[in-house]
């Protein structure tokens, strides 16, 4: 009785690739039989930084249900659903808003780190500078208990918790702090060598079929050492290798690196192995979102239920907020 709650949110941005698979899904599939999870499409998330270009939104937040779906998100375990499907998100933001002292959002270490890196995008708006109290409402409308990130969200969550305790240090013990799970995050490079991101077109899709994977292998970054199919190689500096370590079996995992070292194995045949292992990851996926693709109703209709359960649950607790911060209900004025 009483399962712990966990919240997370994912932003659509362009295709899931596999350091969402490693980086997050792996974890929130695991989660659902232990916990009463809600997992989140964050589009207003993705408006923070994208508002100047909406055309590919619509057409993100579908890609990403369907990959929620086909890595294992059971929607009979899990509530599923669209941010702005639950705009009691936007009116807890809004309260938070009025008591969050400015210095807390900027001193938030992702703040300017995005700001320098996302040069070509005007980041200098009120909507980007609240993205962290926005992540803050996310959660404790839910009154999550846990909130499963990769490490580069840990300052989110504890922000998250300062709110909280300054909230109900003004209005009386409405919100509840969250614990960060930390999520286990492994190295994981992209084709090119740099760490696996959609920015730097590096990645390998949960959506790529056999061919296409097997593709982006052979054309990947080595130990750049191994020049000579009779040059031995060290794992440690190749990113393949990396791979290896995320997606091959024990045994796969001391072959190659046993012929790497000794040139006993080629370049290719070590990408071949490593390809073999990926299908194998990805096609149950690959699977499983083709048969979403052709129900476009199921799909619509599981994260219209996700969107009910969830207004339910924001409703109850806005209620108790609007009452701690004394707003008059419509019927009480
Ligand atoms: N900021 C998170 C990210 O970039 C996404 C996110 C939005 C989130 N709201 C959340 C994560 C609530 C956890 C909980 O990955
Ligand atoms: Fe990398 Fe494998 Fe080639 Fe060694 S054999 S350099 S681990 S791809």
């Amino acid at each position: 009785m009483g399962k712990k709650r966990v919240l997370s949110g994912m932003r659509p941005t362009g295709p899931a690739h596999l350091g969402h698979l490693v980086g997050a899904f792996d974890n929130w599939v695991a989660m659902q039989d232990e916990l009463d999870c809600f997992y989140c499409i964050v589009d207003w998330h993705a408006l923070t930084t994208d508002y100047a270009n909406t055309t590919e939104l619509r057409n993100n937040i579908r890609e990403l249900a369907l990959d929620f779906l086909a890595v294992g998100l059971d929607p009979d375990r899990s509530t599923l659903f669209v941010q702005s499907h639950v705009p009691a998100h936007a009116e807890l933001h809004l309260l938070l808003s009025m008591v969050v002292p400015l210095p807390w959002l900027e001193r938030v270490p992702t703040y300017k780190e995005q700001i320098e890196q996302l040069r070509e995008k005007d980041l200098n708006t009120y909507g980007f500078l609240g993205y962290p109290l926005l992540q803050s409402a996310d959660i404790l409308i839910y009154h999550a208990d846990f909130v499963p990130v990769g490490e580069d969200q840990k300052p989110h969550v504890e922000l998250t918790r300062e709110i909280a305790r300054r909230f109900n240090n003004f209005y009386g013990a409405v919100l509840s702090e969250p614990d960060v799970r930390l999520t286990p995050t492994p190295k994981l490079p992209g084709t090119d060598g740099r760490k696996m991101s959609k920015s730097y077109g590096n990645t390998i899709d949960l959506g790529e079929d056999e061919k296409s994977i097997r593709q982006k292998l052979k054309t990947m970054v080595t130990d750049p050492a191994r020049k000579l199919r009779t040059d031995p190689g060290d794992p440690a500096l190749c990113p393949v290798f990396d791979l290896h370590k995320v997606f091959s079996t024990q045994e796969t995992r001391a072959w190659a690196a046993e012929g790497c070292r000794t040139a006993g194995i080629g370049c290719i045949e070590c990408k071949g192995t490593l390809a073999d292992h990926l299908v194998a990851r990805i096609a149950p996926i690959s699977e499983r979102r083709r048969d979403y693709e052709k129900r476009p109703k199921d799909v619509r209709d599981i994260f219209l239920e996700g969107a009910r359960r969830a207004r339910e649950v924001t409703e109850a607790t806005m209620t108790d907020v609007r009452s701690a911060v004394r707003l008059p209900p419509p019927t009480e004025l």
